[in-house]
């Protein structure tokens, strides 16, 4: 068996990678004795990732997710970045070094719930990746509400979300992708108000449902806990998302959970006063906890079969490089 069939076999494991929306924009592509990734067009978010910043992120956490579950299972993998295009999963003389297995991507997940309160560990803050800056979370509480103020009332934004969301469990996509109301934590009474808002978003968007929607999140950040910054160059999105991958499992060992939170990256006004106060480019921002609540697990879409494996094969996409050269917020 070719070591590209025996990763194939774990499909299902690294597809557990986290991707904005839980849209999984990854194409896989199965070659003799290599593993190509690109982008599925209709996966990704023009409105609310103009810029490919996620998308980019995305793909290199994916990546990280691939090439761990490859050395969990004793494999020789590594990885060619260099076409901004596409990423490669090629053959490697050595295995991945990484002190990560396939329980840890299997265990990840995000958890949008109430958090303990409480400072992340300073000897916890000394172990991360480089790159990574400490905020408190209620000096981002303000910036929280006003970002979410400004996704909710940007109609393509709240209308892409609305796409990617599955408010009730009899909705056929319910077990593949987007998120669920379970995902996002929220008992039955709140997705029906949601799912019935942004239903009539246009009429609700006339009666304030921006704020109204905006002020479900307003305690958030109010209590005495931590937000992580991911900074970093801008032109090298897909080792960044490598990175915030290493970081979110890392943290995951010591028992914490993260909550991304990109609307502060994609209001251009938060993002501006984020960078001032971070003092670089912000990749990605999420806050970090122990959860009161154990998360839901979140969907995936199944595995190719291998006897059909051209469905999930498409040509190599385009967009990509572009997109992801683009400073992050600009809209
Ligand atoms: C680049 C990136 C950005 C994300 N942004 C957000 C976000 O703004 N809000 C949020 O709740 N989750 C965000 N997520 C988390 C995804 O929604 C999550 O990974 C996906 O739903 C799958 O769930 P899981 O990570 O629990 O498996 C982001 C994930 C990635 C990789």
């Amino acid at each position: 068996m070719t070591w590209v069939s025996q990763l194939r076999e774990r499909e299902s494991l690294f597809r557990r990678a986290p991707s904005a929306h839980n849209t999984q924009p990854w194409t896989i592509d199965y070659r003799a004795d290599e593993i190509v990734i690109g982008v599925d067009p209709e996966r990704s978010l023009p409105d609310s990732d103009p810029t490919g910043r996620d998308l980019a992120l995305g793909l290199g956490a994916f990546t990280e997710t691939a090439l761990i579950v490859a050395a969990d299972a004793g494999l020789n993998v590594g990885c060619d970045l260099s076409d901004p295009a596409r990423i490669r999963l090629v053959p490697a003389a050595e295995r991945y070094d990484t002190i990560f297995h396939a329980a840890d991507v299997d265990l990840r997940r995000v958890a949008r719930g109430p958090y303990a309160e409480g400072l992340l560990d300073l000897v916890i803050l000394a172990a991360l990746e480089p790159g990574l800056v400490h905020v408190r979370s209620r000096a981002l509480a303000g910036e929280l509400e006003e970002a979410d103020r400004w996704m909710f009332g940007t109609p393509p934004v709240a209308r892409e979300l609305r796409a990617w969301l599955r408010l009730n469990p009899r909705d056929p996509r319910y077990d593949r992708d987007g998120l669920t109301d379970r995902a996002l934590g929220l008992s039955r009474l709140e997705a029906r108000v949601l799912s019935g808002a942004l239903r009539g978003y246009g009429l609700t968007r006339r009666l304030g449902l921006p704020t109204l929607l905006a002020a479900s999140s307003r305690n958030l950040l109010r209590y005495d806990g931590s937000v992580l910054v991911l900074t970093g160059p801008s032109d090298d999105l897909r080792e960044s998302g490598r990175r915030l991958l290493r970081t979110w499992l890392l943290l995951a060992r010591f028992g914490l959970a993260v909550h991304p939170l990109s609307q502060l990256l994609d209001c251009p006004a938060t993002n501006a006063r984020l960078a001032e106060r971070v003092g670089a480019t912000p990749l990605a921002v999420f806050r970090v906890g122990y959860p009161q609540h154990e998360p839901a697990r979140s969907a995936r879409l199944s595995p190719s079969a291998p006897d059909h494996g051209d469905r999930a094969v498409r040509p190599v996409q385009q967009g990509l490089a572009g997109r992801a050269q683009q400073q992050p917020g600009q809209r």
